[in-house]
């Protein structure tokens, strides 16, 4: 794409850049002034601003702004600072578009999914992922693109899943430990840690910041039953917006409280909405947890009644067999969702067989958990991104 034209407005303050695909982006001078790239502005070591905003002149305009080499070249006022911007770095920061701010908006660069979709879209293997960064790359691409990624062939030892974790980031330390134990129980602390079934939900909405993703890995599983189900949150948050704009409204607008305290010396609470949303209408991270859901006491008498229906209908939709993708987890197989916007859940068991010779009912069935951090992983698929972008350039 060609940068062909350049006009400022009258006052300098902002600029129309015009490209060879007749589109037309405009351009603050204050944002621009904020986001020069030179050296003067950001470290040439690490890339972090150097600048603060009190150091640009409230009064800052553009003095003068031409293509030069098919990029744009800026001079300010009163300063006299002079900045070049990449025409390609403009068009992947551009601000310029309009939406409409009443509907909302599903993250750029996302699929919805629903159980139409193939596990195998979003399935590799240990040995693959751990061997080969195109492999890896696409597994992780997988997590941002479906919200989840599933894995065969991995090591059938307790712990390994922290070896699935350091091929792209790190794992969160909760009270539950670095890793969890899912496997039937006697006095459970967690329903988790028994045999029934589980409803689609997102993990630990009761704490702040809640877990970005989670790691769930067979060990054992002879138990009938015990089925892993996936739901698109984003999906069906935006099926009940179609549906019921209403509904959609009450569940991100007001707050719900959530709370653990089945654990001795651990009380955890939060109170946050259902279906949370960021800039202008951004979905951003969906909370179902009817386990951990607490009284709620922050919607108005007058609205409580139908955030009820709009509760009862979001459940619907996410508890629709249309919308769950279901597989089985081998031993050896794990998957990883995105607890910001993928819903997990878990089918009734029965344990083929007891093993008591430790007091415990535990045998048949058994999974580790963890969390993982998504800012390492997207962490990582950035870096590999680039690495692999710029190798295959090379070569080409
Ligand atoms: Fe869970």
């Amino acid at each position: 794409m060609q940068l062909v034209k350049i006009d400022a407005d009258t006052n300098g303050t902002s600029l129309t850049l015009s490209w060879s695909d007749d589109s037309q982006s405009r351009f603050h001078a204050i944002w621009l002034r904020d986001n020069a790239l030179e050296p003067h502005t950001r470290s040439a070591d690490n890339g972090q601003r150097l600048i603060t905003l009190a150091e640009i002149p409230s009064d800052l305009h553009v003095s003068s702004a031409e293509v030069v080499d098919g990029d744009l070249a800026v001079q300010f006022a009163p300063c006299g600072t002079s900045s070049v911007f990449p025409a390609p770095w403009l068009r992947a920061h551009g601000y310029d578009h309009t939406r409409n701010k009443n509907d909302p908006q599903v993250p750029a660069g996302i699929e919805l999914f629903d159980s139409g979709l193939s596990l195998g879209t979003v399935s590799s293997s240990f040995e693959e992922i751990a061997s080969s960064e195109q492999a890896l790359l696409a597994w992780l691409q997988s997590v941002v693109t479906y919200g989840f990624a599933h894995l065969t062939q991995c090591p059938i030892t307790s712990g390994a899943l922290l070896d699935v974790v350091n091929l792209f980031g790190y794992v969160r330390e909760t009270n539950y430990g670095k890793w969890f134990e899912v496997r039937s129980k006697p006095q459970p602390d967690n329903l988790a840690y028994t045999s029934a079934g589980l409803q689609a939900h997102t993990d630990n909405p009761y704490r702040d910041p809640v877990p970005t993703l989670q790691l769930l890995y067979c060990l054992e599983n002879a138990a009938s039953g015990g089925e892993n189900q996936v739901v698109d949150g984003f999906r069906a948050a935006m099926q009940l917006y179609s549906e019921n704009p209403v509904y959609f409204d009450l569940l991100s607008r007001y707050c719900v409280n959530f709370e653990f305290r089945g654990q001795a010396g651990t009380a955890l609470t939060t109170s946050m909405p259902m279906i949370e949303l960021r800039g202008q209408q951004e979905l951003r991270c969906i909370r179902y947890n009817n386990r951990s859901a607490a009284a709620i006491t922050d919607v108005p008498f007058e609205h409580m009644e139908m955030f009820y229906a709009a509760y009862r209908r979001f459940g619907e939709i996410i508890d629709d067999p249309e919308n769950q993708l279901q597989f089985k987890l081998n031993p050896g197989e794990c998957f990883l969702v995105d607890n910001l916007r993928v819903l997990h859940a878990r089918s009734a068991f029965e344990l083929a067989a007891t093993d008591s010779s430790d007091g415990s009912d535990a045998g048949g069935r058994w999974l580790q958990g963890c969390y993982p951090d998504r800012d390492g992983l997207l962490s990582t698929l950035a870096v590999l991104e680039q690495r692999l972008h710029s190798s295959s350039q090379q070569t080409a």
